[in-house]
């Protein structure tokens, strides 16, 4: 089985027409607390944290660890996009042996509505298409988080099942290399 550990992290840093995704660095800190401090944010993911928590919890470089790509917008973070392997005990899978990657994606809502998580996403699952041929991606939303599920639909995923999870209806799809993304 081919698994997102298996592949050289970090890669060099993506150029998009307009962001740069790279790993995280100390100098993100303030926005990673910012995005889990936002109760906005926190909708549809679980909720915000009080930011003198996050402020004490969070560590000097944040979200260093493979997979998540730090989302730069004129040289400061603007969000993130996360690949990671999915618990095998939750539900949804399109693969018998579990263990899928998946896609998931946080922005500062002052960086909404201007197509750049869609932007970022599709290079990161250019670069995951190229790094592990083949290998589906999944990505599962509530289906009340309305931007999220334009966003999917808009990156090429399909829809394997609706199911409860988290005292709310949640979507879950998939993508593989080939589809259009972006
Ligand atoms: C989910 C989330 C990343 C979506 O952000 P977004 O900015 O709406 O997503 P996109 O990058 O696809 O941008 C789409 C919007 O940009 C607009 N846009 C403006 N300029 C654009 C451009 N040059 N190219 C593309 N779209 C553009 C589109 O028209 C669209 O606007 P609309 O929503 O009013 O129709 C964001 O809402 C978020 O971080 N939410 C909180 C965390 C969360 O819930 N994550 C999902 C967990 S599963």
């Amino acid at each position: 089985m081919t698994q997102l550990g298996a592949v050289a992290w970090p890669p060099a840093p993506i150029r998009t027409a307009r962001l740069v995704l790279r790993e995280s660095e100390a100098r993100d800190r303030a926005a990673f607390i910012e995005l889990f401090a936002s109760p906005e944010v926190g909708t549809y993911v679980g909720g915000s944290r009080p930011r003198d928590e996050l402020e004490r919890a969070v560590p000097e470089v944040p979200g260093r660890r493979p997979g998540l790509f730090v989302v730069e917008l004129d040289g400061a973070m603007i969000g993130m996009v996360t690949l990671d392997r999915r618990d095998a005990e939750r539900p949804g899978h399109v693969r018998p042996d579990a263990g899928e990657t998946e896609l998931g994606y946080m922005f500062l809502p002052e960086a909404w509505g201007c197509g750049y998580a869609a932007e970022a996403c599709a290079a990161v699952l250019d670069w995951f298409a190229v790094a592990l041929p083949g290998e589906p991606v999944v990505l599962s939303t509530q289906t009340a988080n309305d931007r999220a599920m334009r966003l999917a639909a808009k990156l090429g995923f399909t829809e394997v099942a609706r199911f409860e999870e988290y005292g709310a209806e949640q979507w879950f799809g998939v993508w593989s290399s080939g589809t259009p993304s972006g």
